[in-house]
């Protein structure tokens, strides 16, 4: 392949780069999937596990990511071509870029879909919709839970709002990208993780006010180690994969726009860090509020649109403090889907000669095409009905499956091989600057323990094996 081309913008600094990278790792897996998975697992006990795999597969992969997208300076696939290339090997290897590209587009393509409905949120609960459902229903319970059951499944089921709201979304993403690296994805992250950050700590605390704090705490932090079984540790590291955006070209594009001299390694740390802590405090938002209403906390996805609008609607300034915990979960999706549609464009600008307007609008309405999908399978459509591998029942499912438990898992291992067995070492410490114990404790970790523990994960997950 002709790898002749390059990536010309750069972040302005480290700090906008771990805005924009944060931005990117914080989304609905730390906001909704944390918490409850954490819980099932043993609390404590499963933190432990969960952060020993961000420390040693997690961070090592998006540091090796990273490094493939800075040294390439180009987008995923002719990065990656370029990486292989200097170290002598085939550009064949282009197709750990594509492959991250396309997982990207897929999972934006339901990404938008799932932001959209708390977009939607913001409106039900600033309209007050929340509290009015309560009061309803008065004193009995079941008539409150299927109101709000019907909110939701009325939703779902009206292929207009999800259109309207999941088209307002893209809409925002392409308007950030049009307007390029610096005045557009920074900016936008600029404002929105700040905002993010305060939004969540507002609810936090006026969860720990209003809220069962204790139960909440005891449920998450408590380490039962008798709840941590094999599985937990698969569910962490697969977690530890989705939570940091790795294997979906995301690190490569933002890595390639790195600017020389900033470490690969500590803001890899960085970002996993506040990854964490956003998950960490999304726990304590959500889970007091659920103890105190003395409701399920492993609801699934109902916890979020349906478990929490049920809490707040019974609780004081509940419909205010409802609208803002939405909107706190739009930014955290929305600067994701800014970083999905990102590669593409850039691929567009640099691989097709196009300019970034027409680029961010025809990637865009490639997602608003693709989206259509999840939308019908949500509303039950009989064209979304299918199936991979026996997996899922519909569109939604397949493009699900697809992305999280196949090309994810398998893009990650190749990843690790490639820059921790094919790269040149010289070459890796030229743009991984470490003391030479860190490079080689980062350096066993990318050869032996990611893959390895990979492979596991990987085989579990398809059911090759069972353990
Ligand atoms: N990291 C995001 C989250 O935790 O919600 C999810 C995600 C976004 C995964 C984008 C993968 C991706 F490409
Ligand atoms: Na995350």
């Amino acid at each position: 392949m002709n790898t002749n081309t390059s990536v010309t913008g750069r972040w302005s600094s480290r700090f906008a780069y771990i805005l924009a990278a944060t931005g990117a790792a914080v989304g609905l897996g730390n906001i909704w999937k944390f918490p409850y998975i954490m819980g099932e697992n043993g609390g404590g006990a499963f933190v432990i596990v969960y952060l020993l795999c961000i420390l040693f597969i997690g961070i090592p992969v998006m540091m090796a990511e990273t490094f493939i997208g800075k040294r390439g300076r180009s987008t995923p696939a002719n990065a990656a071509a370029k990486v292989a290339q200097e170290s002598g090997h085939t550009t064949h290897w282009s197709l750990l870029g594509t492959s991250g590209v396309l997982a990207g587009f897929l999972i934006l393509s339901f990404y938008v879909v799932i932001a959209g409905w708390a977009l939607a949120y913001v409106f039900f609960a600033g309209d007050g919709q929340f509290s009015a459902m309560a009061l309803a229903a008065g004193d009995t319970g079941t008539a409150h839970a299927d109101a709000v059951g019907a909110l939701f499944g009325g939703l779902l089921s009206d292929p207009f709002k999800l259109i309207l709201c999941t088209t307002l979304m893209v809409v925002a993403t392409v308007l950030v990208l049009g307007k390029g690296l610096n005045k557009g994805l920074e900016t936008a992250v600029t404002a929105l993780m700040p905002a993010l950050f305060i939004l969540l700590a507002i609810v936090m605390v006026y969860s720990a006010i209003e809220g069962n704090f204790g139960e909440a705490a005891a449920f998450m932090f408590a380490p039962d180690f008798s709840k941590l079984t094999i599985q937990s540790v698969l569910e962490a590291l697969g977690h530890a994969f989705f939570t940091l955006s790795l294997s979906s070209g995301i690190m490569m594009i933002y890595g390639a726009y790195l600017p020389e001299g900033v470490s690969i390694a500590r803001t890899s740390i960085w970002i996993a860090i506040c990854d964490t802590i956003v998950a960490l405090m999304a726990g304590l938002a959500i889970y007091p509020i659920v103890f105190a209403n003395g409701m399920e906390p492993n609801a699934g996805p109902g916890l979020l649109f349906q478990t929490l609008p049920i809490a707040f609607g019974k609780m004081p300034m509940g419909d205010l403090f409802g609208t803002v915990f939405f909107v706190m979960i739009v930014f955290a999706a929305f600067t994701s889907a800014i970083a999905l549609l990102e590669s593409a464009t850039a691929y567009l600008v640099e691989r097709k000669g196009m300019n970034r307007w027409p680029a961010a609008i025809v990637s865009g309405l490639g997602i608003w095409v693709l989206s259509l999908g999840s939308i019908y399978s949500f509303t039950g459509a009989e064209w979304t009905k299918m199936s991979l591998f026996g997996h899922g029942e519909n569109f939604f499912d397949v493009i699900d499956y697809l992305t999280s438990k196949i090309m994810m898992p398998v893009a990650g291992l190749f990843t690790a091989i490639f820059v921790g067995w094919k790269v040149k070492r010289h070459i890796l410490e030229q743009e991984i600057v470490l003391s030479s114990v860190a490079f080689n404790i980062f350096y066993i970790c990318l050869k032996f323990i990611a893959p390895v523990a990979i492979t596991i994960v990987f085989a579990q997950l398809i059911g090759i094996i069972t353990l």
